[in-house]
């Protein structure tokens, strides 16, 4: 992929509505789940993220019909495999929840698969997930014995487990919870701090018993079936809009039909403890709350993150740096590490960007301090292949003196087709 730069200059208030594109997590869920059904499934609104074409696209690898309309994507479900054996290894892009969960929804079938991915996602920690699946009896191997993909992936039959992981992450959870559908008894995964519970709310909805009380999930085997489901709108992509009117002056933005999963709000939490004025309200409720958010740009003070607060805003993080540069005092962001193993190394990532925009700030292993308000001075930056720092330091040109020029914009396309068109249409300028 060859490099896009863009520029971003000091933008006036930022005013309007709109909305995101479809959620990216529900929507690799339901694809997944979807394939593993009993009859044909459709989903409507699937997310336009490349991230989300790579699930589509891993699925047809292993055999699966899906077909893809202009609003809905239909996939036809195996009654719970098994999938195709694949002749070659299997590309999951850039996306680490396409290959940790299918790599759970696969591990009770006889096939052998190789998954594999770009050089961000050939960098990434596969180990959680290689423990938990092979402690109930599937093999899966990391080619290069690094425990990073690819990642060779044989399924047998599985036995139930009770599993701690040991870091907070939704995806080692769905992967588990997935495998558990077939294994010989309830699969039990506890966690230590909550995270996004989309995978429990689709099996549920799906027919299959699942079982939450407080940090336990439990599942029972079985093959969900078939449902029609509609995605709202991604609440972390919504953040970037929502950041964005947070911080420019005389903003006041409204993204619709978003989704409101409470294991998911935990930004605009910190927003509200920054002194923002967010009002969210909720619209709809079908397995899934969807709703809107409201905010009007108002003076922001410091906060302190905890583990918690990560684990509810983890995709989020980066934003609460950006916005402590507007922000009175000294904020505080700990128990961040995971950010060190995403797309890319988002703390040391997050520190260059703002450092090369004047901002100073101290780096520990597991978080950032960041002593407000600091001018932003307009600069190069490099969203270091990660669609999320991309965004993030287009919102930091906003605010900032001269012109910022953001290194690799195209990475924005793995979560956020139109971003940029977005921004336009709330008025913000571009340099
Ligand atoms: C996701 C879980 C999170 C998040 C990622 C999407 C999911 O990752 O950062 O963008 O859909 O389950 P971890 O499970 O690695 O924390």
């Amino acid at each position: 992929m060859s490099s896009m730069k863009k520029a971003f200059s000091r933008s006036g208030p930022l005013t309007g509505e709109l909305k995101v594109p479809a959620d990216k997590s529900i929507s690799h869920r339901a694809a997944i789940i979807a394939a593993l059904a009993r009859g044909d499934s459709t989903i409507t609104g699937y997310s336009p993220a490349s991230d989300c074409q790579s699930t589509l696209e891993v699925l047809e690898a292993l055999g699966l019909r899906v077909e893809r309309r202009e609003c809905a994507v239909s996939v036809e479900g195996t009654s719970g495999g098994p999938f195709i054996q694949p002749r070659g290894p299997v590309d999951c892009g850039n996306s680490g929840t396409t290959l940790r969960l299918v790599a759970g929804a696969m591990a009770s079938m006889p096939i052998t698969v190789t998954l594999t991915g770009d050089e961000s996602l050939r960098r990434r920690p596969m180990g959680r997930i290689i423990e938990p699946l092979n402690m109930m009896g599937a093999r899966l191997t990391s080619e290069g014995g690094d425990g990073r993909p690819p990642l060779v992936t044989s399924g047998g039959s599985l036995k139930r487990i009770e599993y701690a992981p040991p870091v907070a992450s939704a995806q080692v959870k769905s992967a588990v919870l997935l495998a558990g559908l077939g294994a010989d008894g309830p699969t039990t995964v506890c966690e230590r701090v909550r995270t996004r519970d989309h995978t429990e709310r689709l099996l549920l909805a799906s027919g299959i018993d699942v079982k939450t009380e407080g940090l336990s999930v439990t599942v029972r085997p079985g093959v969900p079936e078939a449902f029609d489901v509609e995605v709202p709108g991604d609440l972390s992509s919504a953040a970037f809009i929502v950041a964005a009117a947070a911080m420019v002056p005389g903003s006041d933005v409204t993204v619709r039909s978003v989704g409101l999963n409470p294991t998911r709000t935990g930004f605009l939490d910190v927003l509200e403890r920054m002194g923002a004025d967010v009002e969210v309200s909720v619209e709809g409720w079908d397995w899934e709350p969807v709703g809107s958010i409201r905010v009007r740009y108002a003076p922001l003070k410091a906060v302190e993150l905890s583990a918690e607060d990560v684990a509810r805003a983890i995709d989020e993080v980066t934003l609460v740096a950006l916005l402590a540069t507007r922000a009175v005092g000294r904020t505080e962001i700990r128990g961040a590490s995971e950010l060190r193993l995403k797309e890319s190394d988002r703390i040391s990532g997050t520190a260059r960007g703002l450092e090369a925009l004047g901002v100073s700030l101290e780096e520990s292993e597991d978080g950032l301090a960041v002593e407000g308000p600091c001018e932003l001075v307009g600069a190069p930056v490099s969203a270091a292949g990660d669609h999320r720092l991309a965004m993030m330091f287009a919102l930091a040109g906003l605010a900032a003196d001269g012109e910022t020029v953001v290194d690799g914009w195209e990475w924005t396309a793995v979560s956020f087709p139109g971003f940029e068109k977005a921004l336009e249409m709330l008025g913000a300028r571009r340099a």
